[in-house]
Order: C-alpha cells, then sequence, then structure tokens
C-alpha cells in the first residue's frame, strides 16, 4: 500500500497516497482527484465538446450547467442512447441512493437535479433505487432503520420534482420480495460473476460477509428492463441510461460485462465528479459533522454561519496580499460550489475574474453564495414539506408509468 514506511523519520507526504475509489471509499492524492486517471482507470469516455454539440442537437437547448461546467464529465455509450432516441426508441433512467442518513446533503442532490432534467428534456421514464439492504450490510445500522431512511429519503427525493407518472422509487426491501422478475434476473447474474470478479471489481475479500459479496447483483438488475414487468412488461430491450457519480462505475462495469451474455442490452452511464466537502477540496463530507457540509434542513442562519466559518477559502492571507494577487478559485470551496448551483454563465465568469483579479475578497465571494444556498435550501424545504406520506405511497407503489416504446 502506498504511503506506508517503516522509517519514522521519513515524512510521509501526502504525494505518497494514492488515490482510490471504490463504491465505499473515496481517497484523493494530493492534487484531489484527478478525473482523467479514473477516466483512463475506468475505461470510460469523456464527455467531450462533440458530444455535448449533440446532445445540444437532439434536446434543442442549451445542455445544463453539470454538462457545460464538466460537473457529469464522463459517460459510457451515451452517443448509441442519444442515436436509438434520435431514431424513435426511447430509454429510460435509472438511477438510487443508499439511505444511510437521515439528512441529506446538498452533495446528494447533484445526481437528483440531473436526473431530474433528464427526465424532463427526454420525457422518459425513471426508476430510483433505495438500497436499504446495502445500507444494512455495509453500515451499524438495523433493517427497520435501513428501511425506514429509505422512506424518509424517498421524500427528500420526490421534493427535487419528479413527475409522478414517469417515476418509480423503490426500497429494495420492499421490491425484492414483491416482483419475482427482480429475483429472478438477481440469480441469472449472480451465475455469471465469480467471487474472483467481484474481489477484484470491489476490493472485497474472504472476510467480508457474503450478503456484501452477492449485493453488487442487487444493484445491477435496475439496469434491465424486464426487472420492471409492470412498466416494460417482459421487454429487455429498452435501454437504460444511469446517471450516477463515478465512484458507483464498478457496479455497472461488471453489469456491462455480463448483459450480453444474458442477452440483455448494456446499460449506458453518465458520470459526475465529486461534491467537495465544505472544510476543502479534499476533505470529507460526513452526516457526523454538522460542519464539513450544508444540509437540506439546514436553517438560512446555520446556513450562513457554517459558509462564513467553515468554507474552505482560496483567499490571500491579508487584504493586501488579496488584492495584489487575488484568490484561487480551483481551491476556493464557495467559488466551486457556485459552479455547481450559480446557473447564470455570464455572472459566475464575472465572478471569476473579479476574485482571481483581487478585485472580490473572499466575504463577497460567501455572501454571494450564501444567498444562493439560501434560496435553494429554502425552496427544497419548502417542496418537501408538501410532500405527504400518500404522495410517497404513490411513487413507491408498483405500477405502469407513461411509457410509450415508439416515440412519435
Ligand atoms: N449504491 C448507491 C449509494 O450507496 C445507491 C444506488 C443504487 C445507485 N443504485 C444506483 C446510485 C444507481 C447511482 C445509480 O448511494
Amino acid at each position: 500500500m502506498a504511503g506506508e514506511t517503516t522509517d519514522s523519520t521519513t515524512l510521509q507526504t501526502e504525494a505518497e497516497v494514492e488515490q482510490e475509489v471504490t463504491p465505499w471509499t473515496v481517497q484523493a492524492g494530493k492534487r484531489g482527484i484527478d478525473y482523467n486517471r479514473l477516466i483512463e482507470q475506468f475505461g470510460s469516455q469523456r464527455i467531450d465538446p462533440a458530444l455535448l454539440k449533440r446532445i445540444e442537437q437532439v434536446t434543442k437547448q442549451s445542455p445544463h450547467r453539470f454538462l457545460r461546467r464538466e460537473i457529469f464529465f464522463s459517460h459510457r455509450d451515451m452517443q448509441l442512447v442519444l442515436d436509438n432516441y434520435e431514431g424513435g426508441k426511447p430509454f429510460y433512467l435509472y438511477t438510487g441512493r443508499g439511505p444511510s442518513s437521515e439528512a441529506m446533503h446538498l452533495g446528494h442532490l447533484i445526481p437528483f437535479i440531473f436526473t431530474k432534467h433528464l427526465q424532463d428534456v427526454f420525457d422518459v421514464p425513471l426508476v430510483i433505487q433505495m438500497t436499504d439492504d446495502e445500507k444494512f450490510l455495509w453500515k451499524d445500522l438495523a433493517l427497520d432503520e435501513a428501511y425506514r431512511l429509505a422512506y424518509e429519503n424517498a421524500k427528500d427525493i420526490i421534493a427535487c420534482g419528479f413527475d409522478v407518472k414517469k417515476t418509480f422509487i423503490f426500497s429494495d426491501l420492499d421490491f425484492m420480495s414483491s416482483e419475482p422478475q427482480f429475483y429472478r434476473n438477481v440469480l441469472k447474474v449472480r451465475k455469471c460473476v465469480t467471487f474472483n470478479q467481484v474481489k477484484s471489481i470491489f476490493g472485497l475479500t474472504e472476510s467480508d460477509s457474503t450478503g456484501k459479496i452477492a449485493f453488487p447483483a442487487v444493484q445491477a438488475v435496475p439496469s434491465f428492463s424486464n426487472t420492471f414487468p409492470q412498466i416494460f412488461g417482459d421487454r429487455a430491450d429498452i435501454f437504460c441510461l444511469i446517471p450516477c457519480a463515478i465512484d458507483q462505475d464498478p457496479y455497472f462495469r461488471m453489469t456491462r460485462d455480463v448483459a450480453p451474455r444474458l442477452g440483455y442490452l448494456k446499460p449506458a452511464l453518465v458520470h459526475s465528479t465529486f461534491f467537495p466537502g465544505l472544510q476543502g477540496p479534499k476533505g470529507k463530507m460526513s452526516a457526523s459533522d454538522p460542519n464539513s457540509s450544508i444540509f437540506l434542513s439546514d436553517t438560512s442562519e446555520q446556513i450562513k454561519t457554517k459558509i462564513q466559518k467553515h468554507a474552505f477559502s482560496g483567499g490571500r492571507d491579508n487584504l493586501e496580499e488579496h488584492r495584489k494577487h487575488g484568490g484561487d478559485t480551483d481551491l476556493d470551496v464557495s467559488y466551486q460550489y457556485l459552479t455547481f448551483f450559480l446557473d447564470d454563465d455570464a455572472k459566475l465568469a464575472q465572478i471569476k475574474e473579479d476574485y482571481e483579479s483581487g478585485r472580490m475578497l473572499t466575504g463577497e465571494l460567501k455572501q454571494v453564495l450564501i444567498q444562493v444556498l439560501q434560496e435553494l435550501v429554502v425552496q427544497h424545504q419548502e417542496r418537501r414539506k408538501s410532500v405527504t406520506d400518500e404522495m410517497v405511497r404513490q411513487f413507491m407503489t408498483p405500477r405502469p408509468l407513461n411509457f410509450d416504446a415508439a416515440r412519435k
């Protein structure tokens, strides 16, 4: 393992820390995550200007800011999905969430904001998997608690504005025991994947529980349309597009590997970078440290204090230095957050210029972010409050969705 040393006089520099990205660990190297290296390692494709152009043509609108700013930066088979869509062959979207805590934070919203956008522009069905089983297996969580959190988190997801006529949210605990086709597909996948493969794809070992070893098939099968007979009947030929953070890619490398052997289509993917922690690009956001992130349940006052006190600054040590040299937007978390949430390109470019030239101070930059986030979180909270138990039940009931296999 890199970074290990037996010589206590040797300073263990951060440079020795190897970048490691799995669905359960995200360990950055010295200069943060090297996303180009991830693309190389994982064998995905960069979303290049040509693909952006193509997305713009097909959707007849300017690409979402997450695409314009390379927040969703990598993909697999995205052109294939677009080609088919243009030819009148629709697809469906699949994403998910591991419900491990009551409080969701801003970073958790990213895939859902993007998925909602894709649902709107392509007008396609969406399935959202709540992996309560996964969190039971990996965390110190009782089964009932994981199940309860799946329903709690579903409210925050619904508050993102998904269309109930086109969206099915399911808890694995519910759906695995009610839909025979789910377990059948899980079994087919398990038969194709050896313990050796799971060990090398996920880094699991002999001492991990058999629950963990068997789990990846459960995250794989929502990629196959016949897992959802209520939506797609027995059709296994509907394309699936999965928006997710790049740490989830191992699941879908495995899925794409087995799909042809089962006579199924390989799912396409679109990958995002990670949302930086409040206290620094390399800081980890954790639900147990309230100052490491902004939660969807924070008050406007808490948001203000957290940003003012804890948002890692790329500004200089003192006013004179700052005016002279300007701030570093690559390091500045407040600026980074604005790239995620401030939609206005011109305004963002102006802020970058002002901050980097030293005209704008850290406090002023933070003020812009505070306003943007207060507004976003208040609006989210209002929408969440209006999500009733009845609505949750609707979203989470297996049922037909608006889906037209042959689009006009
Ligand atoms: N494993 C994911 C998590 O822990 C949840 C998940 C399930 C998911 N299916 C997915 C995420 C599909 C993205 C796409 O959060």
